[in-house]
């Protein structure tokens, strides 16, 4: 097709590398951010880019940096939901259905892939979470290059689940002393399903799996820095063939600037003195229970602490009745630039459920935490937070009350911790900044990772 030249895969492309999408949660972007990374650094691959036609069409929109891409391809695989099923709406049934019928699937879709391009696949990138890519990658002989989206304490535990099981069911243990880089956390600090709750769910048997089949990696990348937590990091450079620690993604592929600020977040914010205004957001996920949204905001109008709120919802259903919305020291605002907020000098402290992201962006942007964890890593990230980075504190008792909330508020905001938690965040900032630049260690690590995909290195 005429003015098309360019999209045809042709000569130009000597390698081929698939990467398959985990298409629920936040779990795509992530793998699409680090392909983009490969596809500019390796112009002479192609990446077929495989996931549901849902997951993919809110990636590749015909206005985002992805679509402009022309190595990067993409490929649907069905959702694998049974015709005529009504859904439950509880996400692990639909994830349940994709995961089963996912092998299958993407084997299909990676043998279309190959047949358009005319290359056969050297490579295959995948999300942790799909186990059963090792077996696919040993069949077809293929280094296999699993990325973990959250942090490494996380990625640990689940490498270490028999060890952990082993220790820990049925005896008294509660202490973690036994994995490197754990003396300060417990056994109830534990993600549920892997000493605690259902250790058979379709999660925690997929968690456990990929634990034990990542060693068959060729390499195991994340977004984070090796020097964040260097006792992790060398226990699961232990474990596994190779441990790439190729983030923060956030400071390796800035987004664009910024194109909307609507509610004016930044500009009120260079109205107010540094580190003294307050950032709520829980994430797009996680919905905290509205009493304590409304203990919350009951906090924030006692202590009149200045503060951004990125709200879902109507505000109306936590203020207290009555309250004057005009007459609060701060904004509730549907949508917030976060990124660009906790960059801001006047943001002193974020209130947040830990989620991996966050954490990051929050180190990145060198801002105290609150953590009000609720499932999966959260409490893992709230507890290396508080304790080994000493960063931040969890809300005290686990859910967010008036009094507890106003406490850790003043704590960080008017207290000399919160200044000494300013310092060694910068510490954290710094190394960030500098694992990125040219010769830092994320970077390496990514230019490992291109060898990888390249076939440039023996695996
Ligand atoms: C986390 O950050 C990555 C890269 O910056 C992004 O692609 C992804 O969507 C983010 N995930 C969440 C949960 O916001
Ligand atoms: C992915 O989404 C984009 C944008 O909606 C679309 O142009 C493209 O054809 C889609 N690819 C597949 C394989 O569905
Ligand atoms: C960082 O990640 C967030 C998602 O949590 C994303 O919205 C943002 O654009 C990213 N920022 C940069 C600088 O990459």
């Amino acid at each position: 097709m005429a003015g098309q030249g360019p999209k045809q895969p042709s000569t130009q492309y000597h390698h081929h590398v698939a990467a398959l999408a985990f298409p629920f949660g936040t779990h795509a972007g992530p793998l699409l951010s680090l392909v983009l990374r490969l596809a500019a650094a390796a112009p002479d691959t192609i990446f077929s880019f495989i996931t549901t036609s849902k997951a993919n069409s809110s990636l590749f929109s015909p206005t985002s940096k992805a679509s402009a891409f022309l190595n990067v391809k993409t490929y649907d695989v069905p959702d694998g939901l049974p015709e005529g099923l009504v859904p439950s709406g509880h996400p692990e049934q639909a994830i349940g259905f994709f995961l089963k019928a996912a092998p299958a699937n993407f084997r299909s879709a990676m043998k279309e892939a190959e047949a358009d391009s005319g290359l056969k696949i050297g490579c295959l990138v995948t999300d942790a979470f799909f186990w059963f890519a090792g077996d696919i990658a040993e069949e077809m002989k293929l280094p296999w290059v699993p990325l973990w989206t959250a942090g490494p304490r996380s990625l640990l535990v689940h490498a270490a689940t028999d060890l952990i099981r082993q220790r820990v069911l049925g005896t008294d243990e509660k202490t973690l002393e036994f994995l490197p880089g754990f003396s300060k956390l417990e056994v109830a600090d534990l993600p549920e399903g892997v000493v605690s709750g259902n250790l058979e769910s379709p999660i925690s048997s997929l968690l456990h799996k990929m634990g034990q089949q990542l060693p068959k990696a060729a390499a195991v990348a994340i977004n984070s820095l090796e020097e964040a937590e260097p006792d992790v990091v060398n226990e699961l450079k232990s474990r596994f063939r190779k441990f790439l620690n190729v983030g923060p993604f956030n400071l390796t592929s800035p987004s664009p600037p910024l194109l909307k600020d609507d509610s004016g977040c930044l500009e009120w914010l260079d109205k107010h003195k540094p580190a003294s205004v307050v950032y709520i957001s829980f994430g797009s996920v996680v919905r905290p229970p509205p009493h304590e949204l409304a203990a919350f905001a009951e906090a924030l109008i006692e202590s009149a602490f200045p503060f951004i709120w990125s709200f879902r919802g109507n505000p109306d259903d936590i203020l207290p009745k009555g309250c004057d919305k005009s007459s609060l020291n701060g904004k509730l605002v549907s949508w917030a630039p976060q990124v660009q907020i906790l960059e801001h000098a006047a943001v002193g402290v974020f209130v947040t459920h830990c989620g991996w992201n966050s954490t990051l962006e929050s180190i990145v942007g060198g801002v105290p935490m609150i953590g009000r964890p609720f499932f999966g890593d959260q409490i893992l990230n709230m507890r290396t937070v508080e304790t080994v980075w000493g960063i931040g504190v969890g809300i005290e008792g686990g859910v967010l009350t008036k009094h507890g909330a106003i406490k850790a508020l003043e704590l960080i905001l008017r207290g000399k911790a919160g200044n000494e938690m300013r310092e060694k965040i910068k510490v954290l900032k710094n190394l960030a900044q500098s694992a990125v630049e040219g010769d830092g260690s994320s970077s390496k690590a990514f230019n490992c990772l291109v060898d990888i995909a390249t076939n440039h290195e023996e695996v």
